[in-house]
């Protein structure tokens, strides 16, 4: 065995979740959904939503605002009745455009800023004329929620640090802008978490599904509560599961968590989610040049923090060729490495992909977590809904998923779908002020 085939088999060994661990965590993850929804101490905020799963009949057209921490998309859709949904118009606007020299995502853009640029976009998009439009908002992060209208925004997550939105109610933030902006013909009706939006958008045409999750930028599960204690109604429930504890970290996560914004905070998600993977995969990379391992050239610049995307680890995973041509073009492109060996950027493939694979099994190890508290014996079909680029897009996580649930079920991961939820964090916005809407 060669020094670095070697120290590769020790990082596999670290990364790798067994099928016996997966049991572990989906058992961990379950008592903390029960201590979380009875107030006791858990990583997990189970937050309420105040709604449930949509019967499929509610209609009218709907402006959807979807914030979800790298864009913001605003939507004009209509819902039919029928279980159909159109969206007649759609943009997505970038938070940050150093182009156009702005970024609202740090400390110092303010709420107000963030909001008005958020109601300037909605005046682009939905038309004015006489009508009045009900507006539903995904706001992709852990809010307090005390009326489906009404979520007042706990942190920040995903390295977003935009001033004076934590603590506030963040419906009324958009209101004060709408209302600053003169845009009256939108009201705001409902405020969801993107998971449930996905949970919603699937539950619109499928009553199988009583699991929402994102797999993208961040991460993050809810889940539909038959009884939910404060109405004793079904109530889909936001776990804020990026933040689940009960996961063990390795020397790399926690040089990430001690350098990332909130240290401590999203533990889950810093394993999992987008917005890390690649992160992970440069501090192996940069400790494997540093030991010696791998070759560095003098100038690289794999000391830069975030310097290669999840897109890039999809480029990586996705190279079959025999010469790892892409590999090569985005390790020289991200870190100005130029000359590794074919066995050293087979090495890299590898490390992407075992980061890869482990984010899949933690992920699957907390939906069957819920599944154990819904259904333990699995006696009816479930569907996973789930919406985001790791999953749509990253080679092999929907099989790394499907994998591991199929290591934790055996036959019965066969009553377990896991399906996309294409746009269901904005088509779900549309769904909840629908739902409202068609209850006054
Ligand atoms: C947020 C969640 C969100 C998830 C996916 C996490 O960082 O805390 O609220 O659902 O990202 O966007």
């Amino acid at each position: 065995m060669t020094d670095l085939s070697r120290v590769l088999a020790g990082i596999e060994e670290q990364l790798s979740v067994p099928a016996s661990l997966l049991k572990e965590i989906a058992e961990r993850f379950q008592a903390a959904m029960t201590a979380g929804l009875a107030g006791k101490p858990s990583s997990l905020k189970m937050l309420p939503s105040y709604i449930g799963v949509p019967t499929g009949r509610e209609q009218g057209t709907v402006v959807a605002v979807d914030f979800g921490g790298t864009n913001v998309r605003v939507l004009l859709i209509t819902l039919t009745g029928d279980g159909q949904v159109h969206i007649s118009n759609r943009r997505s606007f970038l938070l940050k455009d150093k182009r156009k020299n702005y970024d609202f995502t740090t400390a110092s853009a303010s709420g107000m800023q963030l909001f008005d640029f958020i109601a300037e976009k909605i005046a682009e998009i939905v038309p004015t004329t006489d009508k009045t439009y009900p507006l539903g908002h995904t706001f992709s992060f852990p809010c307090h929620q005390y009326d489906i209208n009404e979520a007042e925004l706990i942190s920040w997550t995903k390295e977003i640090k935009t001033a004076g939105v934590e603590g506030q109610n963040v419906g009324q933030l958009l209101q004060a802008a709408l209302e600053r902006k003169k845009i009256s013909y939108v009201y705001p009706q409902a405020i969801i978490n993107d998971t449930t939006g996905t949970l919603l958008t699937a539950a619109y045409r499928d009553n199988a599904t009583d699991i929402g999750a994102i797999c993208g930028t961040g991460h993050n599960s809810c889940y539909l509560e038959p009884g939910h204690p404060l109405t004793n109604k079904p109530m889909i429930v936001n776990m804020e599961s990026g933040n689940f504890s009960q996961i063990m970290q390795t020397k790399y996560d926690l040089c990430l968590d001690q350098d990332s914004e909130k240290p401590g905070a999203q533990r889950l998600e810093k394993q999992t989610s987008g917005q890390y993977l690649g992160e992970i995969v440069r501090i192996i990379v940069s400790s494997l040049v540093a030991d010696g391992h791998m070759a560095g050239e003098p100038a690289n610049t794999l000391h830069l923090p975030y310097s290669v995307r999840t897109e890039d680890l999809s480029t990586i995973l996705a190279d079959h060729t025999a010469g790892l041509e892409a590999v090569a073009e985005v390790v020289a492109a991200c870190w100005n490495l130029g000359n590794l060996t074919l066995g050293e950027l087979a090495a890299l493939q590898t490390i992407a992909r075992l980061v890869a694979i482990r984010s899949a099994r933690l992920v699957a190890a907390t939906w069957a977590g819920v599944l154990y508290r819904i259904d333990l014996e699995l006696s009816r079909s479930h569907t996973i809904a789930v919406d985001g680029s790791l999953y749509e897009k990253m080679p092999g996580y929907a099989e790394y998923l499907a994998q591991a649930m199929n290591d934790i079920w055996g036959i019965g991961a066969k009553k377990v779908t896991i399906r996309l939820s294409k746009d269901g964090s904005g088509i779900g916005a549309a769904i909840a002020a629908a739902t409202v809407y068609n209850s006054q």
